[in-house]
């Protein structure tokens, strides 16, 4: 993967590198299908951007700190160790299971990343950006956080939960998040991508930014499960100075070896959930212009899974599990799913009915029936392969005469271009769609062409073959472009077609052309891609 290698062909230009991020989550409990949104969405990022030959650093993790964690485990009469270790062994075998495909994976318990956070607090505090002093404030347990006042609901509750919360008060540190402000303001103002979507921008410096930033609370003394301040007995650092610099301790920063820090940082995009964009984009950005360090290049703030109405939350206890869903359904079922439904900045509703629907009619009938449907007829009307020449057998090559065909080459030829313009601005379902189109295109294209007929009169072999051709050629197409979102499908769809990748013709940049199915590639009816799902009764 390290472009930057003497084995390097001399001359070759370095390969344009770009780190992507996940929220790295609490392994309070098993992580569910909110976690796995992210994380399929960055996924699909990084998958994309492979194939497009960057050398991608993709990075998830869990955030394993925390009074909440430390309740978890008392309750279950094992050590906070001995929890978290648990469900992360889970988490790695459901990203395992979502193919996920991380270069990386942190702990915020991993002993590098301690001493890193370690050096980080003691500068911070050296050269006074963090400061002792006393905290009071109204704690929510279950979300960890502290409230003023004026911030609470009218009898006293959480905001965030609706909760009970207590009147708390500590010796603490605190860092000087007004010291920088302006310069964030500035920086925010001057880098419209960097707040992404553009309304949660608005959102931050209104209601965060310009009102003025109180100095933030970075310790504690009320628990012990966290990272202790070396330079002062009884105090751990708080959760998000612990938790957002994995983007960077993951690399090796304030380690021995920070190589991979300095070539890949900063980050292209962190991809978090809209409840998290206020840590990312004022708390981080601020921690990095106090570090000397450059600030990641996009926060993008996607929208929540919402099951009946409200959000999926472990502390709620109404979530749906992953591992579930992909064993009842098919992995790329799923990722298509979730990537297809919800415009991705935006809220959406997650249920089996939507899901079912999904299912069955874009993938089942869309692109599971053109697969089958044309691997049958290239495979009856000429027994398993398309004939030499079956490209354009009536004319010199690359002329195309039917109004049909015409329509089919142009919708294809530009479909790379969209998908790439779409996936650059994490538009997954827009992306989807627009593959989508191209792929009900080419069903009508048989519609249209109609080869049982063609197939009736010896006459017409060579424009039958020409038919399949260009179906086949579609669904090639469409086979290298749904590769960043589904892994499974597309080798299946390769294996039937009879496309090999020595051939050249299942890179991405091959998506971008039309007329190059091979040759003599031999043809057969599989199994079907996507079987029907029965729509269930209940729930
Ligand atoms: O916040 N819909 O961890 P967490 C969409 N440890 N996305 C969802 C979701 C839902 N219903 N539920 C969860 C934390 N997510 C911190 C992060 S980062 C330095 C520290 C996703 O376990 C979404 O990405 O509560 C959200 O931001 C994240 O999981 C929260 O995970
Ligand atoms: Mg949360």
């Amino acid at each position: 993967m390290d472009s930057n290698t003497g084995t390097d062909k001399g001359g070759e230009t370095p390969r344009k590198k770009f780190y992507i991020t996940t929220p790295i989550y609490y392994p309070s409990d098993k992580l569910h299908i909110g976690h796995s949104y992210t994380t399929v969405a960055a996924d699909t990022i990084a998958r994309y951007k492979r194939l497009k030959g960057y050398d991608v650093m993709f990075l998830t993790g869990t955030d394993e700190h925390g009074l909440k964690i430390q309740r978890r485990a008392a309750e279950e009469n094992v050590t906070p160790r001995e929890y978290v270790d648990r469900i992360v062994s889970g988490v790695i075998k459901l990203w395992d299971l979502m193919k996920i495909t991380n270069d990386k994976f942190i702990r915020t318990t991993d002993d590098y990343h301690e001493k890193a956070v370690q050096k980080i607090f003691r500068k911070l505090y050296e050269q006074g950006d963090i400061y002792k002093g006393e905290y009071e404030g109204w704690y929510c347990t279950p979300c960890e956080s502290y409230w003023t006042k004026s911030q609470l609901l009218a009898d006293g509750k959480c905001p965030d939960c609706g909760r009970e919360t207590e009147l708390t008060r500590e010796e603490s540190y605190f860092f000087k998040l007004s010291k920088y402000s302006d310069r964030l303001i500035e920086h925010i103002e001057n880098n419209p991508d960097f707040i992404q979507p553009a309304s949660r921008q608005n959102e931050m410096l209104n209601n965060f930014l310009k009102p003025g930033l109180e100095d933030l609370c970075v310790s504690r003394t009320t628990f012990d499960w966290g990272i202790p301040v070396t330079f002062d007995e009884g105090h751990v650092i708080y959760v998000w100075i612990d938790a957002l610099t994995n983007y960077i301790t993951a690399l090796g920063y304030m380690s021995d070896d920070d190589s991979a820090f300095r070539k890949y940082w900063p980050a292209d995009v962190h991809l978090v959930g809209k409840e998290i964009v206020r840590f990312h984009t004022i708390i981080w950005p601020i921690m990095l212009m106090a570090l000397g360090e450059s600030l990641p290049k996009q926060i993008f703030g996607h929208g929540w899974l919402l099951l009946d109405g409200g959000k999926m939350s472990k502390s709620k206890g109404n979530v749906i599990d992953p591992e579930t869903l992909v064993s009842s359904y098919g992995l790329d079922a799923i990722r298509y799913f979730l990537l297809r439904e919800v415009p991705f900045g935006a809220d959406g509703l997650f249920s089996n009915e939507a899901l079912t629907a999904r299912i069955n009619s874009d993938l089942a009938n869309d692109l599971g029936n053109l697969v089958s449907r044309t691997t049958a007829m290239i495979d009856k009307y000429f027994g398993g392969g398309l004939p030499a020449g079956a490209r354009s057998p009536r004319s010199s090559p690359g002329a195309i005469k039917e109004k049909p065909d015409i329509e089919l080459k142009d919708m294809a030829s530009a479909l790379k271009d969209r998908v790439e313009n779409l996936l650059d601005s994490m538009q997954f379902s827009t992306a989807l769609t627009e593959i989508w189109r191209f792929i009900s295109r080419t069903n009508k294209y048989i519609d249209e062409t109609m080869p049982w007929v063609l197939a009736k009169d010896e006459e017409n072999k060579p424009r039958l073959a020409e038919v399949l051709y260009n179906l086949a050629e579609s669904i090639r197409i469409v086979s290298v472009l749904i590769l960043p979102f589904m892994p499974e499908t597309p080798p299946k769809i390769w294996s039937q077609l009879g496309l090999a990748e020595a051939d050249g013709v299942i890179s991405w940049e091959s998506a971008g052309k039309w007329g190059i199915y091979p040759e003599g590639p031999v043809v057969s009816r599989g199994e079907l891609l996507f079987p029907r799902i029965e729509i269930p009764k209940t729930s």
